[in-house]
């Protein structure tokens, strides 16, 4: 049961490469779509295995250039088939796509911003570092890749920034110090970070251990960035007297949906968490892949959120009537 979403149809107008694995989609929707905000999504309908899913892109742009809608898609050949479906389309094809939303604002009364991103973690904060730098917002921006020609848009920021913009290349430099990176942040400063679940939790760790405030620690992650590789499993409900084979190319969200056992969703990238379910019991390491559970609640392994987590295999028993509050 999807919330809010507006569909219509948009063009694929073009594509570009920007690196060896991240491709730029340019979509001319039919109608003009509303006005957004830096860290805005769009999400797009995508056949994937004769299935139609769901996915969740940051818009590149402040809204401000043109109609278009651009975002970056990154071909992860080993993930759930969402990237490979998009890196399928061809100029002229037409998509659905819902109405920006927004579950990653820019705030703009601090007094300095930080911006670090990993990887394609990058594609929400193209659009908050334009916004910071035309309003003239303090501002250091950290991007980490492995590899110099992963790094899509480094160029652009690089212009823009001057010397405010950090490229990190993690084969030639090793991993970024966050405890150096977060230790001149002035005291109500404010931290964005866009990257993988591992070191989105590094960040986190050392916001936290720094005594700085959560509420100045703004984050998004990917879904797909799990612990685990994607294993099949299986997902008993014993509720519904149901028992589910999950693939390893599916989400357990879209396995219930398939299978008419109504949950809750929104952003369907583990932020909003209407997709909770309980874990009665599991027998292999659930891949908590979501920033909605806290570090405490993950542990405990008694929730999970359906869109995105997994676990490693196995059989994995849930009762999808858990609705609790935002804040649990
Ligand atoms: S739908 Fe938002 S966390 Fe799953």
């Amino acid at each position: 049961m999807k919330f809010l979403d507006t569909w219509q149809q948009a063009t694929l107008a073009a594509t570009r490469a920007l690196t060896p694995t991240i491709r730029l989609f340019e979509f001319e929707p039919s109608h003009r779509v509303g006005a957004w905000t830096p860290g805005s999504h769009i999400r797009v309908r995508v056949t994937v295995d004769g299935r139609v899913e769901v996915r969740c892109y940051s818009l590149i742009d402040d809204g401000s250039a043109d109609a278009r809608l651009r975002i970056a898609v990154k071909l992860s050949e080993n993930g759930l088939g969402g990237s490979r479906a998009m890196w399928a389309l061809k100029a002229g094809d037409v998509v659905d796509i819902s109405e920006p939303d927004n579950h990653f604002e820019l705030g703009l009364g601090a007094p300095s911003y930080t911006l670090v991103a990993g990887g394609v973690g990058i594609t929400p904060l193209v659009s908050m570092a334009r916004a910071l730098k035309r309003g003239g917002r303090p501002l250091r921006f950290f991007y980490a890749v492995r590899s110099r020609e992963e790094a899509a848009f480094a160029d652009l920021l690089q212009s823009w920034l001057g010397e405010d913009f950090h490229l990190w290349i993690e084969n030639d430099a090793g991993r970024l110090d966050f405890a150096k990176l977060v230790e001149p942040i002035d005291a109500e400063g404010e931290l964005y970070f866009c990257g993988p679940i591992a070191m989105l939790e590094a960040v986190r760790k050392t916001w936290e251990a720094a005594g700085r405030p959560m509420s100045l620690l703004r984050y998004e992650s990917f879904a797909s960035s799990g612990h685990y590789a994607n294993q099949a499993f299986t997902a008993v409900l014993p509720r519904f007297g149901r028992e589910l084979q999950v693939a390893a190319h599916q989400t357990l969200l879209s396995a219930l949906e398939e299978a008419g056992i109504e949950v809750l969703s929104d952003c369907r990238r583990g932020e909003c968490g209407l997709c909770t379910v309980d874990i009665l019991s599991c027998d292999a390491p659930v891949d908590h892949r979501d920033v909605f559970l806290s570090e405490a609640q993950k542990a405990e392994n008694r929730k999970l959120c359906a869109c995105v987590s997994r676990p490693s295999g196995g059989r994995i028993e849930i009762d999808t009537a858990y609705r609790g509050p935002a804040t649990a």
